[in-house]
């Protein structure tokens, strides 16, 4: 086999369960014209039912956060205003991040091509969607909505490690191919979504599809889960299905110990 036809095999998981036939909201999209960002995003007309949605969604899941969700996570929820009363303002959000660690909020449509996600984290833009599930699929969405963008993903951005790691990622996902972004793509899974940290209580979570997902956010501390060292060299090498609650997760002992061991392992393979 050519070093090529190596190179068409590496798909992504969400490429593969596309090709399997898997909801096509899930199939990442191609930005053909510039997003609104930061001061030039609109803060849409939401419906009661949508109102309603993001209520229901929060409350559920903040009741199973305190002693679950780290520290960070929590102080940053605190620092984005986040609460049950209203969907949050993407331009708002975007305002604080922008005070606290440089960066900004750009508003996309979907799920977007990996090259247009990795050039926005490159300039510490974080694309966020500005719709929210529908109230019949509350328990469970296949596709990004904003649920999961803002109530998963933005309170760590407030964290300066967090936020460094995650322009570095953009940074070195973009001089990455083959294997090397393959690599990223799993290491992207066991932190950004699915990581874990010790704290001197326990493990927590940080992960935004434990901390958006009603299932995952009961399993990753239970008995199911076997929790392994933060090693990115052993991560980027272990398999993970996307659509079944996760078996093996990955923890931190900060997210100094994320920054550093990133940028070590980045240098090592030859992209940053
Ligand atoms: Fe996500």
């Amino acid at each position: 086999m050519s070093k090529n036809q190596k190179e068409e095999k590496i798909l992504s998981a969400y490429e593969k369960a596309a090709e399997d036939g898997i909801d096509p909201r899930c199939i990442p999209q191609r930005l053909d014209m510039p997003v609104p960002e930061h001061d030039e995003i609109v803060y849409p007309n939401y419906t009661k039912e949508e109102q309603e949605n993001w209520k229901y969604l929060y409350n559920r899941q903040m009741q199973y956060l305190p002693g679950r969700a780290c520290d960070e996570y929590l102080q940053g929820a605190t620092q984005l205003n986040l609460s049950s009363e209203e969907i949050p303002n993407l331009q708002v959000l975007s305002q604080i991040f922008n005070r606290i660690t440089g960066w900004k909020v750009a508003r996309v449509p979907g799920l977007i091509h990996e090259q247009n996600f990795f050039e926005m984290l490159r300039r510490k833009v974080f694309p966020s969607t500005d719709y929210i599930r529908r109230k019949e699929e509350l328990d469970y969405t296949p596709a990004p909505d904003l649920f999961h963008d803002i109530f998963g993903h933005m309170p760590l951005l407030t964290n300066k490690s967090f936020a460094s790691f995650y322009q570095m990622f953009g940074e070195a996902a973009l001089n990455a191919d083959g294997i090397n972004r393959k690599y990223l793509e799993t290491l992207h899974w066991f932190t950004v979504e699915f990581g874990l940290i010790r704290n001197s209580e326990g493990i927590r979570i940080y992960g935004a599809g434990i901390l958006s997902s009603l299932n995952e956010v009961q399993n990753a501390l239970s008995n199911n889960v076997e929790v392994r060292e933060f090693i990115p060299e052993i991560i980027v090498e272990q398999d993970y299905d996307v659509w079944h609650l996760q078996p093996i997760l990955f923890a931190i002992d900060s997210f100094e110990q994320l920054e550093q061991g990133f940028k070590d392992w980045t240098k090592k393979v030859g992209i940053l």
